[in-house]
């Protein structure tokens, strides 16, 4: 007998119908919610310098060697360069059209829900904290001025490869950039936003010479609670920590 339980019922009510694309109550009009995220009282703002992207890499090559990398070597740091690189891979800017910042990854709609949020452990020029990536500006808030990798390495379900990653990227979803298009349906298109933005950086982390690992089992509210966000208006949806490998 299949489970019956909420994802079951997740699919049924989220799914488009060719028939009744808006379901009741759908055409009650929510404004949507603003396309960038400033913080009023950051500890501080790290400009970041432009990525150099004429550094070449060969994409089938990195296809073909990408792997889950779950052992790095704690005791060295990661170098801005890369870390430009691999924010930049994330979600950095190609093209304005409007208000739109089109980024390296797609976005259903083109309207972004997916936040970008760095636990750095070590980066050389880069204070160990919390930070809050921002593409328009392509810098970062720092949030919390000190190293939180332990404390996000318990909040992964104990994974000790989170505490001995140079820095870990966490992405929440903003619900209300969707919610007012897709209503139900965002629900389905935030996960599939993060995932583009996490296989980008898993390829730019291969291209540097790095390693990561995508990281799915958390508990949701400890890392929300470390980011300060609220976990139903904006909720942590997916990890991946980046370092530097130790192969065999
Ligand atoms: C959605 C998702 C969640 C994952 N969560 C974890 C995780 O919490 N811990 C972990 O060690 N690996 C995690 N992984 C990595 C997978 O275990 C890994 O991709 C898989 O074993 C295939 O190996 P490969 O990535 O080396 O090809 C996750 C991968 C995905 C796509």
């Amino acid at each position: 007998m299949i489970e019956q339980g909420i994802g079951a019922k997740f699919q049924e009510e989220t799914k488009y119908d060719p028939y009744r694309v808006r379901k009741p109550g759908d055409s009650e009009s929510i404004p949507p919610a603003e396309p960038f995220k400033n913080y009023e009282n950051p500890v501080a703002v790290f400009s970041l310098p432009d990525p150099d992207l004429s550094v070449g890499a060969n994409l089938w090559e990195i296809l073909r060697k990408r792997r889950s990398r779950r052992r790095f070597h704690t005791e060295r740091s990661l170098s801005l360069e890369s870390l430009t690189r691999l924010l930049w891979a994330a979600q950095g800017a190609t093209q304005r059209y409007g208000r739109t910042l089109f980024r390296t990854a797609p976005s259903a709609g083109a309207l972004y829900p997916v936040e970008t949020y760095l636990s750095v452990r070590s980066v050389a020029g880069l204070a160990p904290g919390v930070y809050h990536f921002r593409p328009q500006a392509f810098d970062l808030e720092q949030l919390r001025d000190r190293d939180h990798s332990i404390d996000l390495a318990r909040a992964a379900l104990g994974q000790a490869m989170v505490a001995d990653a140079q820095l870990t990227f966490i992405w929440t979803a903003l619900l209300g950039r969707s919610r007012w298009k897709y209503r139900q349906r965002a629900y389905r298109y935030i996960y599939l936003d993060a995932g583009h933005i996490g296989q980008n950086v898993c390829l730019a982390a291969e291209a540097e010479g790095l390693g990561s690992c995508m990281v799915g089992a958390f508990f949701d509210d400890h890392i929300n609670a470390l980011l300060g966000v609220d976990g139903t208006e904006e909720t942590t949806i997916y990890l991946s920590c980046v370092g530097i490998p130790v192969h065999g």
